[in-house]
């Protein structure tokens, strides 16, 4: 299955992406970049350095993209994962070997090729600007994609900015709108589900000892080394999540919209169609409503949270930690 990623590449942005790395179902024919989590100039850096480290050779383009929501000021969320994306490392973060594509990410969005029914995936846990460009400028381009997996949403849940957004929504209501309302074949996972499942620091905790790596801990400069810069990533963002909630672990957002791309049937679905509060205090909110023609869209609102665990400890945990 061929993909594509659309990301504002946070911590939990670059778990998705090693999970999507290290699916040999898939096929990532791009990484496009988003401002959210950190500037966008930050999320292109860690993009780059995350696939390089996993696919030193062939690493997929990184196509650098929209610094700014469409009409809203951007907001980040250094809180959550550090000032840089990457749980504040930037400082001791090696630069990337590869340089970002020359084309900008809207236009790589619509120069994907789809050679036929099974083509092609585009998964997007970040701010929905660069879709929503995209589909402004390509319509047709944009129609071709077979389906698109959202991070994004909360509906009978609490936000996580604010008490009724969720963060990618809330960064680009305007954007989440557009993209909603436009009849492509959307699949949203909210907060809903994803954070019915964390990884706890525990679960980490004994698999980094398991797998012997004395390296890990607390290296001043983690250099080219994954699974350090990965853990110490891992360690800033579950300290957020401990403070705000005494969970100490992390929710893990985007990797479960990559595993619905690989295994759609580990969540059930409904369809309707969906509301997004542009502005007032309560931005970002996502309202449920009917299925109307043309602009539904399937809700995640069940998950299998033990197969998604194995599916993130056989491709993320395993493979970069034990
Ligand atoms: C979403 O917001 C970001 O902080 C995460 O990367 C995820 O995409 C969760 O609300
Ligand atoms: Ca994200």
């Amino acid at each position: 299955m061929r993909i594509v990623l659309d990301m504002d590449t946070g911590v939990d942005d670059a778990i998705a992406t090693v999970l999507a790395m290290n699916s040999p179902e898939f096929e990532i024919e791009a990484v496009t970049t988003v401002a959210g989590n950190a500037p966008v100039v930050q999320c292109t850096r860690n993009s780059l350095l995350i696939t390089e480290l996993i696919e030193p050779w062939n690493p997929p383009p990184v196509a650098h993209g929209a610094c700014e929501p469409l009409v809203h000021p951007l907001i980040i969320a250094p809180e959550v994962h550090g000032h840089d994306g990457l749980g504040g490392l930037l400082d001791t973060l090696p630069t990337p070997h590869h340089a970002a594509d020359t084309r900008p990410a809207v236009e790589l969005l619509a120069a994907i090729p789809h050679d036929g029914p099974d083509d092609v995936t585009l998964i997007a846990t970040g701010p929905l600007t660069n879709l929503a460009v995209a589909l402004r400028i390509d319509p047709t381009a944009m129609a071709a994609y077979r389906r698109i997996v959202i991070m994004g949403g909360a509906f009978d849940v609490p936000g996580n900015t604010g008490p009724v957004a969720e963060f990618n929504f809330y960064v680009d209501p305007e954007a989440a709108s557009e993209i909603l309302a436009s009849g492509l074949d959307i699949t949203i996972i909210p907060l809903d589900v994803t954070t019915s499942m964390a990884l706890t620091r525990t679960a980490l905790e004994s698999l980094v000892q398991s797998g012997g790596r004395t390296d890990i801990p607390a290296p001043a400069r983690p250099g080219r080394n994954l699974a350090a810069i990965l853990y110490r990533a891992l360690d800033y963002y579950m300290d957020f999540q401990k403070d705000q909630s005494g969970l100490d672990g992390g929710f893990m957002h985007d990797p479960l919209a990559v595993a619905v791309a690989l295994f759609p049937s580990i969540i059930t679905t409904k369809p309707a169609s969906i509301e997004i509060l542009t502005n007032g205090p309560e931005r970002g909110r996502s309202l449920v409503h009917s299925p109307v023609d043309g602009r539904t869209v399937n809700i995640a609102v069940g998950l299998d949270e033990s197969t998604f665990h194995q599916i993130l400890e056989e491709r993320v945990l395993s493979p970069v930690w034990a």
